[in-house]
């Protein structure tokens, strides 16, 4: 049984190596992930379920990126800015529908 209802994991992994690999840091997943956890707080002060939101190290989709992933659906999308984040917490997170356009 697990701790939470939702997990997501953002990729924050900054390549020092640039040498044609892209990384999810270096379009902006550190502050695209400080702004999902903020929103979160605003959106569900009262906590309706149990969600947790975690950076991570390179999640291995780094030509699709940023990316993130939520269990325990397995959910995988891309994300680009704060439009894009919104609806993955509106639509995903608390009504529970899939982003199809966002989706990897
Ligand atoms: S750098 Fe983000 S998935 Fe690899």
């Amino acid at each position: 049984m697990s701790h939470y209802d939702l997990h997501l994991f953002f990729c924050c992994n900054r390549r020092s190596d640039t040498g044609g690999n892209w990384s999810c840091a270096a379009s902006g997943a550190e502050a695209l992930y400080l702004y999902a956890k903020d929103r979160l707080k605003a959106l569900d002060p009262h906590k309706s379920k149990r969600i947790r939101i975690n950076s991570s190290g390179c999640l291995g989709h780094c030509d699709d990126g940023p990316s993130l992933v939520i269990y325990p659906e397995g959910v995988w999308y891309r994300y680009h800015n704060e439009q894009d984040i919104d609806d993955i917490i509106a639509q995903h997170i608390l009504s529970g529908k899939i982003v199809e356009r966002l989706l990897m």
